[in-house]
């Protein structure tokens, strides 16, 4: 008999996934290909994460915890955040999940209810919308280009409110993915203090944190006391699979973000907080990755224009470049596929971050080996010429 399927399951898949599972069927089948479709570092967690994990297994229980995580990670987070922005944090409000991905899902629930409307850029991160739209919240778009540097304003969201749109919550990433776009540090303090008078929560996704290239990234917090700030070990600390984040969340959403806590995930991985105490005292390593982001970076930046990818974004920060190739092609997602065949060069069609206009736009990542940008460079020079 056939059974019910749940219709909010039912949400668009993540395109980039689907272009690595092909990338890495051609890699199996011996070609040599170019990995610029994922965004996760190329190097793995620091050498000083690396060496107390070895100290701990075996010596450690490594049981459930806390459901907001072990007092020593979350000890050294609020530090983190007088460290890096000057700005005191409770280590009552800091609260340790599994990745940024759990903190999404357990902070939306937290402060959304199904039927609310969350605004959000457009092109984003899809997950945002996709999880929104699983919990049956209302996703309110927000198309941002180059006039706004692909980042909303107080002044978009004051018209969409003063245009009779009702909303409950605004996500923000700056850096942004896919676009590594940024909003200046007054820009931040802006929004967070009109979501705040608004009665908007904000949610500020702040992954891509200490990876910028010459601006400043600031926090939320710095103008909010009610916005909820989500970060993670993936990107600048290098540890994707460790399945590692954290959340600062305000004190009307704590006791609730511990029950849905609790009870969806028990706890963070144990092994995965024990190893993150050591990552706050790896940053000469982890800057070093940063500064191969930035000759990446600098290199794409030159020679992808003389390539033939003339419109790029100002990826001020994360590792991403995104392209408008609507001198190319009308279908991104054709666009991708036809590169990956006949250069071997591994891509994100812009139709994963922006259903609406992504059909004329590209993402590449820069987060790997600075000799794999300047082969791909070459090889879409040859292609595009
Ligand atoms: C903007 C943004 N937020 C969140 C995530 C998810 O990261 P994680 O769950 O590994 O912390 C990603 C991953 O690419 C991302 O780009």
């Amino acid at each position: 008999m056939a059974m019910k399927v749940s219709s909010r399951g039912t949400i668009p898949p993540f395109i980039v996934m689907d272009v690595m599972r092909e990338a890495n069927a051609l890699e199996a089948a011996g070609e040599n290909v170019l990995h610029l479709e994922v965004g996760q570092p190329g190097t793995g967690a620091p050498g000083g994460v690396v060496k107390r994990v070895r100290e701990l297994v075996g010596n450690h229980l490594l049981g459930y915890t806390d459901a907001f995580g072990i007092p020593e990670l979350r000890a050294k987070i609020a530090a983190h955040y007088q460290t890096a922005y000057g700005v005191s944090v409770d280590i009552a409000n800091v609260v340790v999940t599994t990745g940024s991905s759990g903190a999404f899902v357990v902070s939306f629930l937290a402060a959304f209810d199904a039927g609310d409307r969350v605004a959000l850029a457009s092109p984003g991160y899809p997950a945002y919308r996709n999880i929104l739209t699983a919990l049956g919240v209302d996703v309110v778009d927000i198309p941002v280009g180059p006039d706004t540097n692909f980042q909303p304003s107080v002044e978009i969201l004051e018209s969409l409110v003063s245009g009779g749109e009702s909303i409950d919550g605004l996500i923000v990433a700056s850096p942004s993915n896919p676009t590594g776009t940024m909003l200046q540090p007054e820009e931040v303090a802006e929004l967070a203090r009109y979501c705040d008078t608004a009665g908007i929560r904000l949610i500020s996704d702040e992954i891509y944190h200490g990876i910028t290239f010459g601006v400043r990234a600031e926090t939320a917090l710095i103008a909010s006391p009610s916005a909820v700030v989500i970060n993670s070990f993936s990107k600048y600390y290098s540890m994707t699979g460790w399945r590692l984040g954290w959340m600062i969340v305000p004190d009307d959403l704590l006791r609730a973000v511990e029950c849905l806590s609790q009870n969806l995930f028990i706890s963070p991985p144990a092994v995965s907080q024990q190893a993150g105490v050591a990552a706050f005292d790896c940053a000469e390593e982890l800057d070093g990755n940063v500064q191969r982001y930035a000759e990446n970076r600098a290199l794409l930046l030159r020679e992808l224009p003389r390539a033939g990818f003339r419109n790029l974004a100002s990826a001020d920060g994360a590792f991403y470049i995104y392209a408008d190739i609507g001198d190319l092609t009308n279908d991104s997602e054709a666009f991708c596929k036809r590169m990956l065949t006949e250069t071997n060069i591994a891509a994100t069609p812009g139709t994963d971050f922006d259903p609406d206009r992504g059909h004329r736009f590209l993402r590449l990542s820069f987060s790997g080996e600075t000799a794999v940008m300047a082969e791909a460079a070459e090889r879409l020079r040859h292609w595009l010429a």
